[in-house]
């Protein structure tokens, strides 16, 4: 994390001031009216300092339009008084900045504080919830601070906000209203489906739904409690408890009663003692954030104790017990240049945005993803747009939605391609994804190269210059054909000497033997990555069972639906012919140590047999284990890549996930781990490091080195451990 900001915007003279003001002014009117701004966080705050800087070296020219100094800009007012103002938060940008901060606080108090409350800063709009006998009466938005809009209208749409609490109580809760992904994904597809724009961001949406009444569709929210306070007729035991219990007993007790607070989500609040400890949470808080279902700008600290937070006071904007610590801007406003159509291994054709470069988070975006044609149309997008692009860590960058209000006119629809742009053949638009007729033969550099890839048939020697070569020379016209090359032919291609001849021909008979698991991962089989290739193999050993599967046994692999199960299906009734033509050339078709399930489809379902019976490997030192690998390995471990690490663990009889959960049992993390260790340290799950795993699981991996001694199974764990 940078806690680098951007500088102020540098306002020349009197007029440029002006200007400035007019423009913040219009943007902080238009965010709050309808969640849609012309600027982005990033260049409003520039606009926002530039302007407090102006007016701190011409104190004799500050405007009474300025934003400085005023809650939400100076933005929306409502009629509905707030019984306590509803204020905002004060900013930093850094540990350092936080520090100092945080003494000052102490030196007002004169004492340090107690404890530190550290929570997430959640990026949607702030609403204050009334609640009357335990019953929803009045939910208000913030306004000016003194007084908001009566939103009640939307009570109703907010999950985590519920008409009735736990309890019959008098109390008004304070907290953000915002929009998961997923709540904006569906949210943007009613609102165009209805012919509407969309909306551009999860802030803007929830702000405008909130507000909206008349609108022909109701779309979904989500409410987190960040404060809660007594009302006129709130009972004095409850009062005493809002005014004088801690922060954190306060959103508890708020939680009891039913209302959502971030606890539950996966950075929940967490108190700490000291400035150090505080910039350690913000760290964690930080590096969880693109794992989030829903966007944070920041962390919010605060003096937990209510004696604290009383003798710090408060200003007229912002309480001095608490403070945001802005994140960088993940997401920003630039223009969609161009639509690209690529196709890949398997034929898909998948559209990729061409965006004028933006730096999002220390890093420049030129391309986001735009998944399938049907986003772009849902989405609305336009050549020429400004489009909110969102950015964080290491995802793939994405476009959000256009900013619908700064169209010119002067955009222009994205063409969809009528025929395959990579070789002409005309295009299945039968689903979602679009692909070319000729799948993955299509673009065979691609599957080929896939195919002899170090996860799949891991094929030394084979690099995409001579797959090029190989497919120029028209010696290779599907992924068969690299089985029955022969010594002449190599031999014939540019650059191939007898000893590298020799070589690949050698890695080429090695590909022959390795596991159907791998067979399959290499024909790229749509919707089955290689974790669900292994589990297809492990659960019907052979390929010639696996061909026999209908969609009902199809079924009985885990974690296999419906619709999989059919396109499963189909899709290898499609590759019958290539597999054939494996089989012929010498490939293997089975999965060492697995047995095929019965035919008796009760013996499979349910019974705790049901994906162990035929996998005798789930009895091993791992068995009823969900096992996680991050960061780089070392020791023994160390040549295994991220799949060999997974095989590795399914063939020690645990089960291999990507992703740290309640369900994880163990994480092995090695050298640079991040996130993934963070959360496997709050939610107390078992880390070890990758020596100690290998530790661990050294009688399985001399077991499988004696094995491979005779009978020489695929590349496995045991190899580089011998090696
Ligand atoms: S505490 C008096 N906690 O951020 C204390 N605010 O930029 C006021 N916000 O006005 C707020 N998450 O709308 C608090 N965990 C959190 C928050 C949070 C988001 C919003 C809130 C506030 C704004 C200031």
């Amino acid at each position: 994390m940078s806690g680098m900001t951007t500088p102020a915007a540098v306002l020349v003279d009197a007029a440029a001031y002006a200007v400035a003001v007019e423009t913040a002014k219009k943007a902080a009117a238009a965010y709050y009216a309808t969640g849609e701004s012309a600027l982005d966080d990033d260049a409003y705050d520039r606009m926002a300092r530039g302007i407090a800087a102006y007016e701190e070296a011409h104190p004799g020219e500050v405007s009474a339009d300025s934003p400085s100094g005023k809650v939400a800009g100076g933005a929306a007012v409502g009629d509905v008084p707030h019984t306590v103002p509803m204020l905002s938060l004060d900013n930093v940008f850094g540990g350092d900045e936080f520090t100092t901060w945080a003494a000052s606080v102490e030196r007002r108090i004169g004492r340090p504080v107690e404890c530190w409350n550290v929570e997430a800063k959640l990026d949607g709009l702030a609403v204050a919830a009334r609640y009357e006998d335990g019953g929803l009466v009045r939910l208000i938005t913030r306004g000016d601070g003194l007084a908001g809009e009566d939103v009640s209208h939307a009570t109703g749409m907010i999950a985590g906000l519920p008409d009735r609490l736990a309890e019959p109580v008098t109390l008004e809760v304070r907290g953000e209203v915002l929009m998961t992904t997923e709540q904006f994904e569906r949210a943007n597809t009613l609102r165009t489906g209805h012919g509407g724009t969309p909306f551009a961001n999860p802030r803007g949406a929830a702000a405008g739904s909130v507000r909206a009444k008349d609108r022909p569709y109701r779309v979904e929210m989500t409410f987190f409690a960040y404060a809660a306070l007594p009302l006129a007729t709130t009972g004095p035991e409850l009062a005493a408890a809002l005014t004088g219990d801690s922060h954190g007993e306060v959103l508890a007790r708020v939680a009891a009663l039913g209302v959502h607070t971030t606890a539950a989500t996966a950075a929940p609040p967490r108190t700490v003692t000291d400035a150090d400890a505080v910039r350690a949470r913000v760290e964690e808080i930080a590096a969880l954030r693109p794992e989030l279902p829903f966007g944070i700008d920041g962390i919010v600290i605060k003096a937990d104790a209510a004696a604290d937070q009383l003798a710090a006071g408060s200003g007229s904007r912002a309480p001095r017990w608490a403070i945001a610590w802005k994140l960088p801007a993940v997401e920003k406003v630039t223009r969609l240049l161009d639509v690209e159509w690529n196709v890949g291994r398997t034929g898909t054709i998948a559209p990729r945005a061409v965006l004028e470069p933006v730096v999002i988070d220390g890093s420049t975006v030129a391309y986001a993803t735009l998944h399938n044609p049907n986003d772009i149309t849902r989405r609305d997008l336009r050549i020429g747009d400004q489009v909110m692009v969102y950015k964080a860590g290491d995802i793939i960058p994405r476009v959000e939605a256009p900013v619908a209000h700064l169209r010119t006119g002067e955009e222009k629809a994205v063409v969809f391609p009528e025929v395959c742009p990579q070789c002409g053949s005309d295009i299945d638009t039968t689903e979602q994804r679009w692909r070319c007729v000729r799948g993955r033969n299509c673009h065979l550099v691609a599957s080929v190269s896939y195919a002899a890839g170090r996860d799949q048939f891991d094929i030394e020697g084979l690099g995409a210059t001579r797959v090029v070569q190989l497919v120029d020379s028209g010696l290779v016209g599907d992924i068969g054909d690299l089985f029955s090359l022969t010594r002449e032919q190599i031999l014939g291609l540019d650059r191939m000497g007898e000893t590298s001849t020799d070589n690949l021909l050698a890695a080429i008979g090695r590909a022959k033997g390795r596991p159907l698991s791998r067979v399959l991962a290499a024909l790229g089989v749509r919707g089955t990555g290689r974790s669900m290739s292994r589990r297809i193999a492990r659960h019907f050993a052979s390929m010639d069972v696996l061909c026999a599967a209908d969609e009902e046994a199809m079924r009985r692999v885990e974690g296999i639906g419906t619709e999989k199960a059919r396109a499963i299906v189909a899709e290898l009734a499609d590759l019958a012919e290539l597999i054939g033509k494996l089989r012929a050339a010498g490939v293997n078709m089975t999965e060492p140590g697995a047995t095929p399930p019965s035919d008796d489809p009760s013996a499979a379902e349910g019974s705790p047999g049901a994906v162990g019976a035929e996998v005798p490997a789930e009895e091993g030192p791992l068995s009823g284990m969900t096992v996680v690998v991050t960061g780089s390995m070392t020791g023994p471990l160390e040549k295994l890549s991220r799949n060999g690490m997974n095989e590795l663990i399914e063939r020690a009889g645990g089960k291999s996930s990507s992703g740290v959960s309640k369900r994880t049992s163990l994480l092995v993390a090695g050298g640079n781990a991040g996130s993934k260790r963070e959360k496997a340290e709050q939610l107390g799950i078992r880390i070890a490091s990758p020596d100690e795993f290998a530790e661990l699981i050294a009688e399985f991996l001399a077991a499988e080195a004696d094995a491979t001694v005779t009978a020489d199974a695929a590349d496995t764990g045991a190899d580089a451990m011998a090696g």
